[in-house]
């Protein structure tokens, strides 16, 4: 079977620069056609960097990295250093990139690399706020339909929410391209705080990065141990979520991960719940469903999965 057509938007975040580590890894399941950066946990001129980063860290330096939108479709940038640190990339000691920023803007490669490809073939992976898919789609509705699925982290139900008390980070940076996207009538995946929460990096399976001995798998542990803090205090978690590379794991090995087809909407309006997602778990309302709603994740074969993908770099 050929490998899966993708594009990744992405706002690392260590999280991020995990699940494109994964990514990137894993050539026989995904064919990255690019790396589309958003502002998000940092601003737009780190995220950019970072990307490169990465692929630099994972020795793929013909990787295709795209600068998009530096702040959200109608709303003042939140940022998340509290939790990712001034550089979004705290933990290892990285070298910056040499590797360059493609001069095309991220929302026109989505828009041309929709256009360009056979209707359902390419699937946009979002692990940051929407900025770059709603802007594509209010720029170009004709691709809506081209695209083959949208797998994104973001949201939440049972966990409510990580920077507000209502939503979570991702989609309360831009609801409006979140209501775009959860709107638009493309099939979507939707990776929750339901289920990173549940893909924990304990102790056990951080040496196991470091056992790794070799640069990514140090840098990975390094990432974590930085990245940790912020959930171990307020949640008194085991170990550092692993939000993001929910969305790659899924891509190669969906099995691992079990959720239910449901409606999900986006709150616009009230500030109290702005950029909630109002996801019907327990199908009370007659609203149609629009998202598969992930909800839990075998996390030790998503441990098992993701070392052995990492030692591979
Ligand atoms: O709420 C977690 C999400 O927000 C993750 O994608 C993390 O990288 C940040 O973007
Ligand atoms: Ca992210």
């Amino acid at each position: 079977m050929s490998a899966r057509k993708i594009i990744i938007d992405t706002d690392p975040g260590q999280d991020d620069a995990v699940a494109i580590l994964l990514a990137l890894a894993s050539p026989d399941e995904l064919d990255v056609l690019g790396i589309t950066a958003v502002a998000g946990n940092v601003p737009l001129a780190l995220t950019s960097k970072n990307a490169r980063i990465i692929c630099e860290l994972a020795g793929k330096t013909e990787t295709k990295v795209f600068e998009g939108c530096d702040r959200p479709m109608g709303r003042k940038l939140v940022t998340a250093e509290h939790v990712h640190g001034k550089t979004g990339l705290n933990g290892p000691v990285l070298p910056d990139p040499v590797m360059p920023l493609q001069d095309q803007h991220g929302v026109d490669f989505i828009i041309e690399t929709l256009r360009a490809h056979d209707a359902r073939t390419v699937t946009l992976c979002p692990l940051g706020p929407l900025t770059n898919i709603g802007a594509a789609f209010e720029k170009a509705p004709d691709i809506i339909e081209k695209v083959q699925e949208i797998v994104l982290m973001g949201g939440a139900y049972f966990e409510v929410g990580n920077i507000t008390p209502a939503a979570e980070f991702n989609i309360y940076v831009d609801p409006q391209a979140a209501d775009i996207v959860f709107k638009s009538g493309v099939p979507i995946v939707v990776m929750p705080l339901d289920v990173t929460h549940k893909a924990l990096v304990t102790k056990p399976r951080n040496d196991a990065f470091r056992g790794l001995n070799t640069k990514v798998g140090t840098a990975v542990a390094e990432m974590t141990d930085f990245f940790e803090r912020f959930d171990k205090e307020k949640y008194g978690s085991d170990g550092a979520p692993l939000h993001d590379p929910c969305v790659t794991a899924y891509l190669i090995q969906p099995d691992l991960f079990t959720g239910r087809h449901i409606n999900v909407e986006i709150e616009t309006e009230s500030e109290l719940t702005m950029g909630m997602t109002v996801a019907d778990w327990w199908g009370v309302t007659d609203r149609a469903p629009n998202a598969l709603f992930v909800g839990d994740v075998d996390s030790d074969g998503f441990f098992s999965l993701l070392t052995e993908r990492l030692s591979r770099l």
